[in-house]
C-alpha cells in the first residue's frame, strides 16, 4: 500500500490508484465531470484540479499517487470552480435549465455556487439529432467530455461514437458520420446514462416534469437478469436505468431492457377476458370467463386429459402455482414449459454429468478467467450484457475461442473461430477432448479423485482424430488444434454456450460432450475454473424449471416418481399426487391431435409462432376442445383459443425470477396493472377455487415461502431476504445460508459425488441438405426483438428492425439472382414462407439464417418436428430448405 496525505489526513491506497481514489479513501470529494468510475480517465474537463505537493494543479482523476504525496484540497478549491466556469461558459443558458436530476453539470453548479448570471453564456447553434427513436442529441449541451465515446467502446464494446470538430466546436457524433439513426449504435443507452449534461437524452427525459417514483426490479427480457431502476410519473413509465450496483449488469443494459417498455401501455393490451361464441372471441366478465373454464375442467373425463404449458416469462411464484394447480387441482403431471424448446438438454445433460441442472459457476467468475470458450451462442444479440462483458474480458487479455457457424460479432474478436457445419458439434467437442488427452492438457489428479468414466471417454475420443473431425465438421485441423490449446493451456478457462449447442437432434449429447472438456481440464467444481455455463433464453426459464413446471420433476428438481419425495409433497399439499411423469410439450400436441387431450392451457407463450412445425401445432390446437390462453396481447395462439385471460406483464406484478446463473432476484410492481388485467397467480387461484380447491399461496411472498418449505435447494430463500441481500444463488438451504455461486467445490451432486464424463459418439443431424433442399436454415435471435416479438414489436424497437429478413450469404444471393431486400421463397420439407433477403457476409455459403420475432413471417412453418433424442428439444438449428427468387413481394407464410 502507498501512504499519501489529503490535506492533513493520512491515507493508504493500492499502487496504481489515482489522487481521486485517495481523496475518496480519505472520505473527501472533489467534483468531476469527464470521469466515470467504469471508464479509463480522460482528464479533459479540469473540474477536479487539486494541488500536488504544493507544485500546482493536477487532474485528480488521472494522476497516479506516489508515496508521501501531499494532496491539497483546501488550497485548490478556486481552481476547480474556475474549471467549472470555463466548461459552463461555452454553453447556452438552457444547459442550466435541465432538471438537476438529469444533469451532473447543473448539480455541480449548485454545489460550487457557479451562478448562470455570472457567466458569458453563448447562444447555441449546433442543432439537434433526433433521428434515433431512443437516443436524442442536443449538440449545444455537449461539453466534449468523451464519456459517451468511452462508454460505447469500453462498456458496450461497439465503438460507434467519436468526437468531431476542433476547440469549442468539438461534439460527439456517430463514427460513421451522418445521422445517429444510420450509425452503428446498438441502442444500449450507455451513452445517455453517462452523459453529465443532458446533451444525450431520451424521449422520457426530454419532458422536464419531475419523476415521481423509482422502483427497482429485474428485467423481464432475456435470462441475464439485469437489475433495473424504473422511473414513473402519473402511473406511466418515464425511463429505465440499469442499476450501477446491479449484481449482473453493473450499470449496463441492452436496447430491450433499457428502452422497450412502452408495450405496457400499448392500446393493443387485452383488458377483458374473451370467450369464443359462435366462432368469435367476445369480451365477457371475469366471473363469466372463470366459470366457463371451471365448468369445462370439471367435465373432463380423466385428469390426464388436461395439460398446461407454463411460462418462462412468468414469475417463480406463478410457475410454482401453475404446476401445483395441475398436480393438486386436476391431478396430472402434464405440465411443461418452454425450456423444452431451448435448454431442456442443458438441464438433462448437466444434471447427468454434474448432478444439478443449472450452470456451474457465477457469471462473475468471468472476471478471473483467462480463456473463454463460447459455443453456439451469439450473446451480442441474444444476451447483450453478457456479450459486452465477454468482450471487455477479451480486451483485458483473456483468450477467446468461438464455435459457431456464423462469423458473429464476438467471433470477429476471437483468437480462433471454429465454424462447424450445423449439427456436427458433438464431433467437434469429441475432437477437442481427443486433443486435450493427446497433448497432455488434462488434470490427472482431478480425473482420478473426482471423475467417473475417463477410460470410456478416452477410448471413444481416440476415434476423433483432428483429420476425422475436420472431415465431419469442416473445421480445419489447425484451427481445431489451436482451439484445444487455447482452452487446455489456460489457467482458468470458462465455457459459455447457448442454443446452438442444445437445439439439435442430439442436443443433450452436445451439452455433455462440451462439459467433458471442463472435466478433463479440471476447470469445474474448483476455485480456479470458470465451469460450464448455459446462457438461458427467456428471462425466467431457469426459474420455471426450478419451480417444477416440468412433467417429471416437482419443485427443486425432485422426481415425481420418487415415493419419498412425493409423500413429502402430499403431506404439504394435503392430497395424493400422480406418480407417473406427464406429457412434454410435443407430446401434448400429439395427444391433442389424437383426441386424447380435452383441455390445454397455454400461459404466456405464443406456441403458434415459436414452436416448430407450425402446421402441426395449429392442427393440435384445432383438435383440442378447450384451449385457454393467458397473454398480454391477442397473439396468434390467443386468436386460436376458446378462452383468453388478459394478464399482467413483468412490470405490473411482484415476485422473483431466477437468471441464467441460478440467481434469485426480486421482481417488483412498477405500475399498477392495466384496468381489467389480473396476474397469472390470481387467475389460477380463482379457477382452482371454483373447482373447490384452495391452493393457498395468497401472495407471491407466501408462495415462495411454501416452495422453500418443500424444496431443500431453495429452503433459505424468501422475499424478505432478497429485499435485503438483492440476490441469492441456489442452492441455498437455510435462512443463514449465503447461497452457492460456484457449485461442486467439495463434491459433485451425483449419487457417487463424481462428475460423469460422457462417451457419446457423433451422430448425424436429422436434416441434411440434398439436391431438393440444398441450403441449411439456422434460426436464432436478433438484438432488437424478443421471442415472438409480442412486446418489442409494440415499442419503437420496431423502428430499429421492422421485419424479419432471411440472411443469405452474398455469393449465394448472387447465384440466385437476389438483390438485398428482394423477396425470396423459402421451402422446407414442412412448409413455405416468403421473406425479404438481407445480404449477410457473416454466413458460410450454403447456410441461411433467420430470426423468429415476426409471426407473420412464418419462419416456424419451415422448422421440423424432430427433436433431441433425450429431451424432445426441437432441432431449430438444422432445417434443410430451398430458395427461389420471387418476382413480386408476397408477405408471410402460406399453407
Ligand atoms: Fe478530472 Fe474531468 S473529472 S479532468
Amino acid at each position: 500500500m502507498i501512504q499519501v496525505f489529503v490535506d492533513e489526513s493520512s491515507v493508504e491506497v493500492a499502487p496504481g490508484s489515482t489522487l481521486l481514489d485517495a481523496i475518496q479513501a480519505a472520505g473527501r470529494s472533489v467534483p468531476t465531470l469527464c470521469h466515470d468510475d467504469r471508464l479509463t480517465p480522460a482528464a479533459s474537463c479540469r473540474v477536479c484540479l487539486v494541488d500536488a505537493d504544493g507544485n500546482g494543479p493536477v487532474a485528480a482523476c488521472s494522476t497516479p499517487v506516489r508515496a508521501g504525496l501531499r494532496i491539497g484540497l483546501a488550497t485548490s478549491a478556486s481552481w476547480r470552480r474556475d474549471g467549472l466556469r470555463a466548461v459552463v461558459a461555452g454553453l447556452p443558458a438552457r444547459a442550466l435549465d435541465v432538471p438537476g436530476d438529469r444533469s451532473e453539470l447543473v448539480r455541480l453548479c449548485e454545489q460550487l455556487g457557479v451562478a448562470p448570471e455570472t457567466l458569458p453564456l453563448v447562444s447555441g447553434s449546433r442543432g439537434v439529432d433526433h433521428s434515433h427513436p431512443y437516443v436524442k442529441l442536443d449538440r449545444d449541451l455537449c461539453i466534449a467530455c468523451g464519456r459517451c465515446v468511452r462508454a460505447c467502446s469500453e462498456i458496450q464494446g461497439t465503438f460507434a461514437l467519436t468526437l468531431t470538430g476542433r476547440g469549442p466546436d468539438t461534439v460527439v457524433a456517430p463514427g460513421t458520420g451522418g445521422l445517429w439513426s444510420d450509425s452503428d449504435c446498438v441502442s444500449c443507452g450507455a451513452c445517455v446514462d453517462t452523459c453529465p449534461t443532458g446533451a444525450l437524452s431520451e424521449p422520457g427525459l426530454l419532458d422536464p416534469r419531475p419523476i415521481e417514483q423509482w422502483t427497482r426490479t429485474t428485467c423481464g427480457y432475456c435470462g441475464v437478469g439485469c437489475t433495473l431502476d424504473v422511473a414513473t410519473r402519473d402511473h406511466e413509465i418515464v425511463t429505465v436505468h440499469p442499476a450501477s450496483d446491479g449484481s449482473v449488469n453493473r450499470g449496463h443494459a441492452c436496447v430491450k431492457g433499457r428502452f422497450a417498455h412502452s408495450f405496457v401501455s400499448s392500446p393493443d393490451r387485452l383488458q377483458s377476458p374473451l370467450v369464443r361464441r359462435g366462432g368469435e372471441l367476445v369480451p365477457v366478465s371475469w366471473d363469466e370467463a372463470l366459470d366457463v373454464v371451471a365448468d369445462h375442467l370439471r367435465a373432463i373425463h380423466r385428469p390426464d386429459a388436461f395439460a398446461v404449458i407454463s411460462s418462462a416469462r412468468a414469475t417463480n411464484e406463478e410457475n410454482y402455482l401453475i404446476q401445483k394447480f395441475a398436480r393438486v387441482a386436476i391431478g396430472t403431471n402434464n405440465v411443461d414449459n418452454c425450456a423444452r424448446l431451448c435448454h431442456a438438454p442443458s438441464a438433462a445433460g448437466l444434471a447427468t454429468t454434474f448432478g444439478l441442472g443449472g450452470g456451474t459457476n457465477a457469471f462473475d467468475d468471468l472476471d478471473r478467467c483467462d480463456a473463454v470458450l463460447l459455443a453456439g451462442s451469439n450473446p451480442t444479440d441474444a444476451h447483450p450484457v453478457v456479450g459486452s462483458r465477454i468482450l471487455q474480458r477479451v480486451i483485458d487479455g483473456a483468450r477467446l475461442v468461438v464455435i459457431d457457424p456464423r462469423r458473429t460479432e464476438l467471433a470477429r474478436h476471437a483468437d480462433v473461430h471454429l465454424r462447424p457445419r450445423p449439427g456436427t458439434n458433438v464431433a467437434v467437442f469429441n475432437g477437442l477432448a481427443h486433443l486435450l488427452i493427446r497433448d497432455g492438457m488434462i488434470d490427472e489428479a482431478f480425473l482420478r479423485n473426482r471423475v467417473a468414466g475417463y477410460d470410456e471417454l478416452r477410448d471413444l475420443a481416440s476415434d476423433y482424430s483432428p483429420d476425422r473431425v475436420s472431415d465431419i465438421s469442416g473445421v480445419s485441423v489447425d484451427e481445431l488444434v489451436t482451439a484445444a490449446h487455447l482452452y487446455g493451456d489456460a489457467a482458468a478457462p470458462a465455457i459459455f454456450y447457448g442454443l446452438g449447442v442444445t437445439e439439435h437432434l442430439h442436443g443433450t449429447d452436445g451439452v455433455r460432450t462440451l462439459a467433458n472438456l471442463a472435466i478433463l481440464r479440471g476447470a469445474v467444481g474448483t476455485a480456479t475454473g470458470g465451469g460450464v455455463n448455459p446462457l438461458r433464453g427467456q428471462n425466467n426459464v431457469q426459474g420455471a424449471c426450478d419451480m417444477g413446471a416440468l412433467p417429471d420433476l416437482l419443485p427443486g428438481y425432485q422426481k415425481v416418481a420418487d415415493d419419498t419425495v412425493r409423500q413429502r409433497f402430499e403431506a404439504g399439499w394435503r392430497t395424493s399426487l400422480p406418480s407417473t411423469p406427464g406429457l412434454r410439450i410435443p407430446q401434448m400436441f400429439d395427444a391433442a391431435r389424437q383426441g386424447r387431450l380435452e383441455a390445454l392451457w397455454v400461459v404466456g407463450e405464443d406456441v403458434l409462432s415459436t414452436d416448430p412445425d407450425t402446421a402441426s401445432v395449429r392442427a393440435a390446437l384445432d383438435a383440442c376442445p378447450l384451449v385457454i390462453c393467458n397473454d398480454l396481447f391477442l397473439s396468434a395462439t390467443a386468436q386460436a383459443a376458446n378462452v383468453v385471460f388478459p394478464v399482467a406483464s413483468w412490470l405490473e406484478k411482484d415476485g422473483t425470477f431466477v437468471n441464467f446463473d441460478r440467481r434469485f432476484q426480486r421482481v417488483r410492481r412498477v405500475v399498477e396493472p392495466r384496468d381489467g388485467v389480473r396476474t397469472d397467480l390470481e387467475v389460477f387461484r380463482q379457477v382452482a377455487a371454483r373447482l373447490g380447491v384452495d391452493l393457498g399461496c395468497a401472495t407471491p411472498a407466501a408462495t415462495l415461502d411454501e416452495c422453500a418449505s418443500l424444496a431443500p435447494l431453495f429452503g433459505g430463500i424468501s422475499e424478505q431476504r432478497l429485499d435485503s441481500d438483492s440476490a441469492l444463488h441456489w442452492p441455498c438451504g437455510t435462512p443463514d445460508d449465503p447461497g452457492r455461486p460456484t457449485l461442486y467445490l467439495d463434491r459433485f451432486a451425483t449419487a457417487d459425488g463424481r462428475a460423469h464424463l460422457a462417451a457419446r459418439p457423433y451422430l448425424p443431424p436429422g436434416a441434411e441438405p440434398d439436391p431438393s433442399f440444398p441450403y441449411i436454415l439456422v434460426t436464432g435471435r436478433r438484438a432488437e426483438h424478443y421471442n415472438s416479438g409480442e412486446m418489442t414489436r409494440r415499442t419503437p424497437n420496431v423502428l430499429l428492425r421492422a421485419d424479419e429478413p432471411l440472411d443469405v450469404e452474398p455469393s449465394d444471393a448472387a447465384a440466385l439472382g437476389l438483390r438485398d431486400g428482394d423477396p425470396v421463397e423459402v421451402t422446407s420439407r414442412f412448409g413455405r414462407a416468403v421473406l425479404p433477403v438481407r445480404f449477410a457476409a457473416e454466413l458460410v455459403p450454403g447456410q441461411v439464417f433467420s430470426g423468429f420475432h415476426f409471426p407473420a413471417a412464418g419462419v416456424n412453418e419451415l422448422t421440423s418436428p424432430l427433436g433431441d433424442d433425450v429431451t424432445g428439444c426441437p432441432e431449430y438449428k438444422v432445417t434443410a430448405v430451398r430458395l427461389r427468387a420471387l418476382q413480386t413481394t408476397i408477405h408471410g407464410p402460406t399453407r
